[in-house]
């Protein structure tokens, strides 16, 4: 198999916003990686283990070099990275394109190309890149070029995960600037409703993102079951048909898959839910393409995302954003099946992992409030 470059699928790892907020030391880093290992993450693809903001000094160094917080890292930021690559994991940083970061730390502004050399020189695979504090006479547009052609220029292979919120028309433009992600949403909260309004943002985008530069819908909230001291992301959580639902949208729409919840104390259905193979295997189809969306007859709030995987399968995904079940129904004119051809479709199920056999013409399902059901599909001929 070809190794995979920076940015061919969408990345997969952890990262301290969503429940730590500023509220992380070396000690906890160092567990969480230990965590991504010992309870299997990493075999099933989460390389990446991302600090967030709020790991500097409030003030550079006499050289104008980022400091990392000595009371976070008293024995700096060194010995924590190396744990995370002993591991076999990969390490990534969080920096701001403003002259502060969101929570006001020191920016990159007008120091990226020695803050790039810096993440390099300490060893950094990926740096999380906000939109806070520009300038107002700067576009965003060119300050994401500059910490590109900054990371570049390191030589040092540095995923950069562009953080514009989904502003400025950013799905245009940010592949020419060298990103390998951007976020094209607001900040996610750990409930239902955060989770539809990002989703329907991105169904009004689906042709945006795909391999090189993938569209990201923000951390997930899986797990986080209302817990977390972050007062900007938590909120009181959703239900498991809920946190389900979440994490195969962001399967299915190419999104990062970035865990956001305490691992040392995810429960077994938030294991199995974030080492869903066959959902991962979706979101890491080496194709990346985009999904297409059909709606559904039997409600206005249910819709089907269909998406063609590498190898001739398809990945559908059926999703009920109303409150009530709804029956669902798929008829497979609609994916380009005629009627007259005969053809059928043999279904595997991604959430209970069983063989479902072929189904002609159509497929129905019934699903839960806020659920979803996901297969995939493949042409099954007589
Ligand atoms: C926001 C960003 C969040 C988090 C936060 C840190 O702009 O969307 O994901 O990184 O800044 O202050």
């Amino acid at each position: 198999m070809t190794q995979k470059r920076t940015g061919d699928v969408p990345p997969m790892g952890w990262n301290s916003w969503n429940t730590f907020y500023d509220k992380y030391d070396a000690g906890l880093i160092m567990e969480m990686a230990d965590t991504m290992v010992e309870r299997g993450y990493l075999d099933c693809g989460y390389q990446y283990l991302v600090l967030d903001d709020c790991w500097l000094e409030m003030e550079r160094d006499a050289q104008g070099k980022l400091v990392p917080s000595r009371e976070k890292f008293p024995e700096g930021i060194g010995p924590v990275i190396d744990h995370v690559h002993r591991k076999g994991l990969k390490f990534g940083i969080y920096e701001c394109c403003g002259v502060r970061t969101c929570a006001g730390y020191p920016g990159s502004f007008e120091h990226e190309m020695s803050d790039a050399a810096t993440f390099a020189s300490w060893g950094v695979d990926y740096l999380k890149y906000d939109n806070c504090h520009r300038p107002s006479s700067q576009g965003s547009e060119l300050l994401y070029r500059r910490m590109s052609f900054a990371l570049r220029s390191t030589g040092r292979d540095i995923l950069l995960a562009a953080c514009q919120w989904g502003t400025e028309e950013v799905g245009t433009w940010i592949r020419s600037t060298g990103a390998h992600t951007y976020r094209s949403t607001i900040d996610i909260r750990d409930r239902w409703d955060s989770i539809s309004s990002i989703t329907k943002e991105r169904l009004d985008h689906l042709s945006d993102g795909g391999p090189g530069c993938f569209n990201d819908m923000d951390m997930l909230v899986v797990g986080m079951n209302g817990s977390g001291s972050n007062p900007e992301t938590s909120a009181e959580g959703c239900t498991p048909d809920e946190y389900q639902t979440h994490f195969a949208l962001w399967a299915m729409l190419n999104s990062p898959l970035m865990i956001g919840c305490d691992l040392r104390k995810a429960d077994e259905g938030t294991r199995a839910l974030l080492q869903n193979r066959d959902l991962i295997a979706i979101n890491q189809d080496r194709e990346g393409r985009t999904c297409y969306k059909l709606t559904c007859t039997c409600s206005p709030t249910a819709f089907t995302l269909v998406r063609p995987l590498s190898g001739g399968d398809y990945a559908v995904g059926i999703f009920n954003f109303g409150e009530k079940p709804c029956m669902a129904g798929l008829p497979f004119w609609d994916m380009g099946i005629s009627a007259a051809s005969a053809e059928g479709l043999h279904f595997h199920d991604c959430l209970t992992h069983q063989d479902m056999g072929v189904y002609k013409e159509s497929f129905s399902a019934q699903i839960p409030g806020h659920g979803c059901r996901v297969y995939r599909v493949g042409a099954f001929t007589r």
